[in-house]
Order: C-alpha cells, then sequence, then structure tokens
C-alpha cells in the first residue's frame, strides 16, 4: 500500500518549505510526490549506508543490466549498453544536448517544462515556441481540452538546413502521451527536413490512464533512431528526485560522443546513492509503480470531478503525469497568488509561456488533496467558508 509520511515539514522539502507552517497554504505545486519511495529503494539505501564507507564509486553493471530490461520490459525497445550514459539530472542532459547538438534553430512545443524554455535564454541559441492547439472533449459529463501538436506549423518553422527538436513526451504540463500516429507523423517531418530529436521522457513511467502507452520515439520511429537523444530517469516514477540519478540512450556513435564530449569534466557522475536507488527502483519497483499509477488515477479522479466542474476553469484532460494543467485566465490576471491567498500553492503557468495558467500536483494525499480542491472550488464561490487544513 501506499505509505505517506504525517507531513514533510522539517525534511528540507523544496515543495513543503516554500510556505511556511503558519501560513497554512496546501503546497501543490513543484513536481515531487508526497508518498515514501518503494520500500525495496529504502532498504537497499539502508544497506548501502550501513556499509558506511562512501568512496568513489563507477556505473554498477546491475544498474546496466536492469536498465536494458527496464526499457525492454514497459517499452519494448532492445538497447545496447554502450548507448547508455549517466549523468544526475534530466535539466543538465537537456543542456548537455543543446551543446552537443549543432543544429539550430531549437524547436519546443508549449506550454512546456520551464528549464525547456530559459535554456534557449542562457545560449542565445535560435529559438522557436510552437504553441499546441487545444479541441473540447467530453469526458466522465465534463467538458475539458485536449492539447494537441500544430504539425503544419512545425513543418513551416523549419529552415532548409534543419534544427533540434526538445520534445517532452510524456508531455509536462499538458499531460499527454502521444500516439503512436501523432508520433510518426512528428517523425515524418523530422527525417525528411533534417531535425535532430532530444526526447525527455522522464514521465514515462506515469501514464496514469490504462488505455494508453508511452511509446519511445527512437525506438517507435526507426528513421529516428539514429537522430535522437533519449532522456530518461527513475526519478519521477519512483520519487526519488533528490537521489539524483539520469541517464540518456543515444544509439548515434557520433551524437554519443559528442554528448559525453560536453560533459566531461563538468556534469559530475551519479552519486553512489543515486547508482543504488535506480538499481533498487529499477529491479523490484513494478509492484509498488502499479498500485501508485491506481492511486494517483483515482486523485485525478477526483481533480476532473472537481474542476471540471467550475465553469469559470478549464482543465485539460490528462493521460500521464500527475500534473493537471488549469486555464485559469477568467478567475484573475495573476491566478496563482489567486490561489495562495485561497490557501492552495500551485505553480504559475507564465513559467511555462502561459500566463494565466497553473499547474496542480495532485501527487499527494487524497484527502490534502481532498481539501485543496474545496480550497479551490470555494475561493471561486466566495461565500462558502474555506475549511482549514492541520497539517
Ligand atoms: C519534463 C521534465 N524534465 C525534467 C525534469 C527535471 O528533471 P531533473 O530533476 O532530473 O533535472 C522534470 C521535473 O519536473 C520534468 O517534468
Amino acid at each position: 500500500m501506499l505509505r505517506f509520511p504525517k507531513d514533510r515539514f522539517g525534511t528540507n522539502s523544496l515543495k513543503w518549505d516554500k510556505y511556511k507552517k503558519e501560513q497554512n497554504i496546501i503546497p501543490l505545486w513543484v513536481a515531487d510526490m508526497d508518498c515514501f519511495s518503494p520500500p525495496e529503494v529504502i532498504d537497499a539505501l539502508h544497506k548501502r549506508v550501513e556499509h558506511g564507507v562512501f568512496g568513489y564509486t563507477k556505473v554498477p553493471s546491475e544498474l546496466v543490466e536492469a536498465t536494458i530490461d527496464h526499457v525492454k520490459t514497459h517499452f519494448n525497445w532492445e538497447i545496447k549498453p554502450e548507448w547508455i550514459l549517466w549523468f544526475p539530472g534530466i535539466v543538465s542532459g537537456l543542456q548537455v544536448a543543446v551543446r552537443a547538438v549543432e543544429s539550430e534553430p531549437l524547436f519546443t512545443f508549449t506550454p512546456i517544462y520551464p528549464p525547456f524554455l530559459s535554456i534557449a535564454k542562457e545560449f542565445g541559441k535560435n529559438y522557436i515556441l510552437l504553441p499546441m492547439r487545444q479541441s473540447a472533449v467530453q469526458v466522465g459529463g465534463n467538458e475539458l481540452v485536449k492539447w494537441h501538436i500544430d504539425f503544419d506549423e512545425f513543418k513551416r518553422a523549419i529552415p532548409k538546413e534543419g534544427g533540434h527538436l526538445l520534445f517532452c513526451n510524456p508531455h509536462n504540463p499538458v499531460g499527454r502521451a502521444f500516439s503512436s500516429e501523432e508520433l510518426k507523423e512528428l517523425g515524418r517531418i523530422c527525417t525528411e527536413k533534417n531535425v535532430v530529436v532530444t526526447s525527455d521522457e522522464i514521465h514515462n513511467g506515469l501514464i496514469l490512464d490504462r488505455t494508453k502507452r508511452h511509446y519511445c520515439i527512437a525506438e517507435h520511429i526507426p528513421e529516428l533512431t539514429e537522430r535522437t537523444i533519449t532522456l530518461m530517469a527513475p526519478s519521477k516514477t519512483y520519487n526519488i528526485p533528490g537521489i539524483s540519478c539520469s541517464f540518456a540512450i543515444i544509439p548515434n556513435a557520433e551524437l554519443r560522443r559528442k554528448f559525453a564530449r560536453v560533459m566531461h569534466g563538468i556534469v559530475p557522475d551519479v552519486n553512489l546513492f543515486g547508482f543504488t536507488a535506480g538499481t533498487a527502483a529499477f529491479k523490484y519497483g513494478e509492484p509498488w509503480r502499479q498500485e501508485l499509477l491506481d492511486y494517483l488515477w483515482q486523485n485525478w479522479l477526483l481533480v476532473r470531478e472537481t474542476i471540471g466542474a467550475i465553469p469559470q476553469l478549464t482543465l485539460t484532460d490528462l493521460e500521464a503525469t500527475y500534473l493537471a494543467w488549469i486555464d485559469a485566465r477568467r478567475i484573475s490576471d495573476n491566478p496563482t497568488q489567486f490561489f495562495e491567498n485561497a490557501g492552495v500553492g500551485l505553480s504559475n503557468g507564465a513559467d511555462f509561456g502561459f500566463p494565466g495558467y497553473v499547474r496542480l500536483n495532485f501527487a499527494c494525499e487524497r484527502e490534502l488533496l481532498r481539501e485543496g480542491l474545496e480550497r479551490i472550488k470555494n475561493s471561486i464561490a466566495p461565500n462558502k467558508l474555506t475549511a482549514k487544513f492541520a497539517p
């Protein structure tokens, strides 16, 4: 059974320490989960700590085998050990990718996880943001929206020299697990127009909608295998983002060499706790992950039922991730502030390139989520009293 600590105050948690306890703001923002990690991961870390010697380390062959096995079992992709490069975090992997691939311009589909946007500014690289399109969908009796890539616009934006697409699948924040057809269309365009792809697949273990699946673009579109850098990590799925352990899968030897050269001497190695936790997560975490998916799906249904029924808010339907994307432009110019005033801390859509939107992280204990959703509901119907959450 998924277990939760009594609270996370006093544990140096980025998510919980943003607000003081007395402020009584429920933190539903940064993307980590409030539950304990899989017991097998915790046990493995205990064992490693008990040994008591924390010297330099190297990639354990057990982790490489577990990773190859994981990628084959979950995504039907047979990868080779030499294709894998290890580093602490996916954001540094994105940074390395944009330095390693000379092609410009950079493209990304927005709204998007903020570091995708800041990379462009930091580099001064030619960067083209391609807003996704929305369509209305009826789900569970509510009118929601679903976001799609505008392929025609993408095609038109690519110059004859090609470019470099920073892709996010499953997509944060619009919750899409892109379909086979969509990836094929994307693959056709990138192949025809000479676009290199960096595919951030950190959320690939979090397909909440059991009728969908994750496709690794480099596996699914054979023409892209040699022109794609795939970024993955056990961090989101097994709730170990504070124990940094990530990797890139790069089948193309030349691309891999360039990526390794940029990393060399700058990007630190994964530390031994990262290796320990990652190995245990991939080897033993599956039963826990199955429970997690069920729990998160029920949380999502609660979000859908509550937010989906508030006419002033437009909720995005969700296939993957534990992040709900909400259009709150009818409520306020600064909905993050508005909801903080109501006692709920959400991520600001402006950071994702979409002011007026908010992102709600529902990977918390259900009662806490229920309370957060009540506060949101009551803040919009101001005559009702907001109950107090007592942590
Ligand atoms: C799409 C995406 N990429 C990367 C990250 C962060 O990865 P890391 O903490 O490994 O840098 C996140 C975290 O929320 C994310 O959603």
